[in-house]
């Protein structure tokens, strides 16, 4: 089985794009929802509370996990990959989705100008600015944003103010941006918003200029989410590593395991994954 894990419901959005890409490989998913958000915790809580949700999902059965979280892949696993693999879980691997959305997002820029809205973790890590090679990256942390969309007011006026006010420090910082990520797995929810706020505005470009007339050209700001990215790069790990790939059961099995009791929480997780799942409650405190 492959183990996709989140803090909470994000991990969701890439879970359904790798159920579209690949849909014979069984998966449980874990959503650490009791303890999230994760993005305003300290290093060693999400590194400690990641530690704990795939140590659960290879207890599971799976050999292969996916961090379906920034703020997991940016605190806490190249400390798991380096430290407790090798040590513990030698025959085992963990991926993260920062990497593979660095690599793909390079190519998707016509001004080389790339935005990522992140979690205040994600942000203070700098993953992303280490990762994106060749593109001049500018990062706005979005707190209070995961909090709104775990709990399902994604359409509510504060969401459209705090999108507001990211949005224009985004450009504030660098007008020519024209690939924005939504580096965080919980904010495809709130994708209508960002597009409203990014798409279709005029963006000069400097090296369109003419003499002394400005050619202000309209450009469609991208506004990326990590889901098919992420889906796409795992279905190629998966050729590239037969014998990690063979352990991965194929019969389209599925296992949705959350930490937190909650009755409603169910149908609040079918606006993440598009229908309705069935959640499980689990204890992974160490
Ligand atoms: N969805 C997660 C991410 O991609 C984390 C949200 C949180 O727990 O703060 O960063």
């Amino acid at each position: 089985m492959l183990g996709v894990f989140d803090s909470g419901f994000g991990g969701l959005t890439v879970l359904r794009a790798i159920h579209a890409r690949l849909p014979n490989v069984s998966t449980v998913y874990l959503g650490d929802n009791a303890r999230a958000p994760y993005g305003t915790r300290s290093h060693e809580e999400i590194f400690q509370f990641t530690l704990d949700g795939v140590r659960e999902l290879f207890r599971r059965g799976c050999p292969l996990v996916i961090v379906a979280c920034n703020t997991s892949s940016a605190q806490a696993l190249r400390q798991i990959q380096r430290t407790v693999l090798p040590a513990e879980f030698p025959d085992n691997r963990v991926l993260g989705v920062i990497r593979p959305t660095a690599e793909k997002i390079v190519s998707m820029t016509a001004t080389g100008h790339i935005g990522v809205f992140a979690t205040p973790a994600t942000v203070a890590s700098g993953a992303y600015l280490r990762e994106i090679d060749g593109a001049i990256v500018t990062q706005v942390a979005c707190p209070g944003l995961v909090e709104l969309v775990e709990s399902g007011r994604e359409q509510s006026a504060e969401a459209d103010g705090l999108v507001a006010t990211f949005c224009a420090q985004l450009l504030a910082a660098d007008p020519l941006v024209d690939t924005v990520l939504l580096g965080c797995t919980h904010y495809p929810l709130v994708k209508p918003l960002f597009d409203k706020y990014l798409r279709n505005n005029e963006l000069s470009l400097p090296t369109l200029s003419v003499g002394s007339e400005s050619s202000g050209k309209l450009v469609d700001r991208r506004v990326i989410s990590q889901g098919t990215i992420v889906a796409d790069k795992l279905a190629d790990y998966l050729s590239r590593h037969p014998d990690l790939s063979v352990r991965v059961d194929r019969s389209g099995s599925r296992q949705y395991l959350t930490t937190k009791s909650d009755e409603g929480l169910s149908s609040l997780a079918s606006r993440f994954y598009g229908k309705e799942v069935r959640f499980e409650q689990t204890d992974i405190s160490a």
